[in-house]
């Protein structure tokens, strides 16, 4: 004696769904990179962030005084242009060939930039508390 027809379709069909329901590896979740990643390699000698260019950087910033002065000092491109100009100025630092001295500033905004985590956004007006001092009507 055959088996009914859906006794047979049943059968099949439950080993096709558990083909289908087969479990796919959940993606893990991305991760915060490694602290050790995006901790920039500092040469040992200078304390300056070794990324692209900092060779001239050391050459170039380096013999009147100490790494210290820039690696402490922030700015933006403008400002760091402002006090490559002031010693210049001021200070008996030669001429940059304007390639140099573009790799230079670029290093420098890059990896010196303005500190924003120093300073944290004004609180918007709606968040604030009521002020004591507004005029009453
Ligand atoms: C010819 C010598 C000389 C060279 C080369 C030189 N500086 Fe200076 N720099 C000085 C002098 C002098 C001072 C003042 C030091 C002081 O005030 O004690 C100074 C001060 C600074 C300061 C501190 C400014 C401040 O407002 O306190 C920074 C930042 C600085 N230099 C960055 C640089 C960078 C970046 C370079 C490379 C592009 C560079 N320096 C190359 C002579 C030089």
């Amino acid at each position: 004696m055959t088996r009914p027809f859906f006794i047979t379709a049943a059968v099949a069909a439950t080993f096709l769904l558990g083909a289908c329901s087969k479990e796919e590896p959940v993606a893990e979740p991305p991760t915060a990179p490694d602290v050790a990643d995006v901790t920039p390699e500092l040469d040992p000698m200078t304390g300056l962030i070794m990324a692209e260019d900092w060779e001239i950087v050391r050459a170039a910033c380096t013999p009147c005084h100490s790494a210290k002065l820039v690696t402490q000092q922030r700015g933006t491109a403008e400002q760091w242009l402002t006090m490559i100009r002031w010693m210049q100025a001021k200070q008996n630092l030669w001429q940059f060939d304007p390639i140099t001295e573009g790799r230079i500033i670029a290093y420098l905004a890059t990896n010196y930039p303005p500190d924003a985590a120093r300073r944290r956004a004004a609180i918007p007006p709606a968040l604030m508390p009521p002020n004591p001092y507004a005029p009453t009507e």
